[in-house]
């Protein structure tokens, strides 16, 4: 299959890349291939003619989309909306990626793919304006809500992901405070690309989500990290509203991988055999 794989250079996109190797995958790269620069786009994706287009790109630093908010969404929803109109003249699948953060938390139980989302940040609104312009414009969208990523490439936009953060912070020694009242699923990206990578090709589409199985809380992730990393940190609980950050967020953001599982798609591990994994992967665990 002819694919065009935006962001190829990202933590997803990278990890895409190898899962997508048996397909002809054209990588755009940042900033030669901008999303929100819709003429440009339209016209290198057009020459491409893909079967489906792949986008990894966001605007997705939370805190500061709160005081960006035109920013945010010019990326998250309006360079979407572009992509799915491109797509439906192409008659091309979109596979777009959205968050766990279209979710208030407010439910119990690990959210499933039809469950009312109701974000609670710029971020979170941006991504679900991108879904619904994905969703409605594009007769072959493929939307997947993921949680928590990490891979090697570590995350482009943020400087880091949380399992480098942490490492970098134990480093510097001193106490390391994580939050402990927001329950997730940290997600490797390995494993999301592969599970992509089988669910291209089933013309199979709509919402979806993928993570890893289990919840943990941050702060629980960061102490699996550092006993599977081997590091004796200084590791302290805080709360949401103590640590104060700029961006509302989910107390409860698991999802449910209930179409992934329906379809019969390859499978994703516990959330801490895929930590392990990545850091013996990375040469940090044994
Ligand atoms: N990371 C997470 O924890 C997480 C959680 C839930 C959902 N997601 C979603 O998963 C997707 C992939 O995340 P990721 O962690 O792989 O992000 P990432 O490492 O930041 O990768 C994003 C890629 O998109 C590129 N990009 C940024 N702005 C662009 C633009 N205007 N036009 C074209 N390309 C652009 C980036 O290039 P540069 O690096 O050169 O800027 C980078 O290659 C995103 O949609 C994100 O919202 C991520």
């Amino acid at each position: 299959m002819k694919i065009a794989l935006i962001g190829a250079d990202g933590q997803l996109g990278t990890e895409l890349l190898a899962a997508l190797a048996g397909h002809d995958v054209a990588p755009l790269f940042y900033p030669a291939f901008d999303v929100t620069k819709g003429g440009d786009a339209r016209a290198v994706l057009a020459g491409l003619a893909p079967e489906a287009i792949v986008n990894t790109s966001a605007f997705h630093r939370v805190d500061e989309c709160e005081d960006k908010a035109e920013a945010a969404f010019r990326v998250n929803a309006f360079a979407v909306r572009d992509l799915a109109l491109l797509a439906r003249d192409l008659d091309a699948a979109l596979v777009h990626f959205s968050t766990d953060y279209v979710f208030d938390g407010r439910k119990a139980e690990p959210y499933l793919e039809d469950d009312p989302p109701f974000p609670l940040s710029v971020y979170g609104a941006s991504k679900l304006a991108g879904e619904f312009f994905a969703r409605a414009l594009c007769p072959k969208p493929i939307v997947i809500r993921t949680c928590g990523l990490y891979g090697p490439a570590g995350c482009r936009e943020k400087g880091a992901n949380f399992v480098e953060a942490m490492l970098r912070a134990a480093e510097r020694g001193g106490p390391v405070r994580v939050v402990d009242d927001q329950w997730v699923t940290p997600t490797s990206a390995a494993e999301l690309a592969a599970c992509v990578a089988d669910l291209l090709g089933r013309r199979a589409y709509g919402l979806f989500h993928m993570t890893n199985e289990g919840r943990c809380t941050w702060h629980q992730f960061a102490a699996a990290i550092f006993e599977l990393a081997g590091r004796t940190v200084d590791l302290r609980p805080i709360d949401s509203a103590t640590l104060g950050a700029r961006a509302r967020r989910p107390a409860f953001s698991v999802l449910e991988n209930a179409r992934a599982k329906a379809l019969g798609l390859r499978g994703f591990s516990e959330w801490r055999d895929a930590l392990r994994d990545f850091l013996r992967r990375m040469g940090i665990a044994a």
